[in-house]
């Protein structure tokens, strides 16, 4: 079907779904499944949010394949989850293997949209030669040749497929004890940090940009809502740019583990753009969790009757499941509002078979939860809230 043609009917069906069929009579004459059969042929979320941003999701090498159908329908952005990485990228110094990246990058190629690169320097997922010479710890020098060197080789092999680099991810620290002082209530105290201050930080930027010129340079990080956090973010890109780095973007992260504090996201989306940066979401994603705690002090594992407590608020009751759906619906009217910064909504993820939040945060003490953080239901289906935000997107 002609794109024009596909457009028309899409258009056709939204006006026809806003006047009919979107009033409670719909609960009752389709059956959700029904509707998403017909949702399915008709609407694209990366369509409907064109004039605002592009839709992202995170993959992996191993999942891209059983996601074609809902990726080249829905999203127009794509983001390797863990195969930009240094450990997937050069698990030894100088031996590169690219072998699943390649895989991300040729399903980029085919479906026609470049790739958002994420994140060469991070303080997990990195072989420890990183912080060796020998048998001593690598002087500051070393640490930099090495990043140089690997933005060198990545560069010259994905260059042409990429808009977007997560050039440093998480570099901030989420607390700064009274007994510090200077950098150390800023920087996290990372290997890279403890073996080079901040200049691995600035060798990272220097480097993408000499090696990839026309690809936007971003700094990623989470918790990015929360006002100190916020502080330190900021003192970190200004830094950057005092010592005349390049960076063009700020990564929003957003995993949501409590309820989303609305204001304080409006706070932080002007707080950054107001330094001339884009804006990206980078990891959108909504616990169950976000659905009952609103951040109040919660049991953490260790604690006694964590394992009871958690299991308890992590049941995927028809209610919670509801409300992930509206935190959906409430955050991309306030991306929307804001579609002069924001160029790109990522999610972790593409659909609820497969989630990082499965994994995270299990122990002995932790029960494995199943959890449903995304907006494609197990199946790849759109879960209702997807109708929600391509009408929205239509007003
Ligand atoms: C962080 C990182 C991502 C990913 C997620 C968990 O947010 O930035 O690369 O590892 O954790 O999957």
């Amino acid at each position: 079907m002609s794109n024009k043609l596909q457009n028309s009917l899409a258009i056709g069906a939204r006006i026809w779904y806003n006047l009919v069929i979107k009033t409670d009579a719909r609960k009752t004459a389709f059956s959700a499944k029904g509707w998403d059969e017909t949702m399915d042929k008709m609407f694209s979320l990366a369509k409907a949010y064109e004039k605002y941003f592009k839709i992202g999701a995170a993959v992996a090498s191993h999942n891209i394949a059983g996601y074609s159908d809902v990726l080249s329908q829905h999203f127009n952005s794509i983001t390797p989850e863990n195969e930009m990485k240094y450990s997937e990228t050069e698990p030894e110094e100088g031996k590169f293997t690219f072998d699943k990246a390649d895989v991300i990058f040729g399903t980029a190629r085919k479906m026609g949209i470049k790739v958002r690169a994420h994140a060469p320097v991070w303080h997990n997922q990195t072989g420890g030669w990183m912080y060796r010479d020998g048998d001593k710890p690598a002087p500051p020098e070393l640490i930099c040749e090495r990043i140089a060197a690997h933005s060198k080789a990545i560069c010259e092999r994905y260059n042409n497929d990429v808009y977007a680099w997560d050039v440093v991810n998480e570099a901030c620290r989420d607390d700064a004890p009274a007994a510090d002082s200077g950098e150390s209530t800023v920087y996290r105290n990372s290997e890279y940090f403890k073996l080079c201050g901040t200049k691995f930080i600035e060798a990272a930027f220097r480097a993408m940009d000499k090696n990839s010129p026309d690809a936007q340079l971003f700094y990623n990080d989470y918790n990015e809502c929360v006002p100190e956090k916020r502080e330190r973010i900021i003192a970190l890109i200004q830094n950057l740019r005092d010592k005349g780095c390049r960076i063009d973007g700020f990564g929003m992260q957003q995993h949501y583990f409590a309820k989303p504090d609305y204001d304080e996201l409006k706070r932080s989306i002007e707080a950054y753009s107001s330094l001339g940066l884009r804006i990206h979401i980078t990891e959108l994603d909504i616990s169950l969790m976000a659905t009952v705690n609103d951040g109040e002090k919660r049991l953490k594992p260790g604690d006694p009757g964590f394992r009871e407590y958690i299991s308890e608020v992590m049941k995927p009751t028809p209610e919670k499941l509801a409300e992930i759906g509206n935190i959906y619906t409430n955050l991309f009217e306030v991306y929307r509002s804001y579609s002069d910064v924001i160029d790109c909504v990522t999610t972790w993820g593409v659909a609820d078979d497969y989630t990082w939040l499965d994994h995270f945060g299990t122990n002995e003490d932790m029960p494995k939860i199943k959890q449903y953080p995304l907006l494609f239901d197990e199946e790849h289906k759109p879960k209702p809230c997807v109708s929600e935000l391509i009408g929205a997107a239509g007003k």
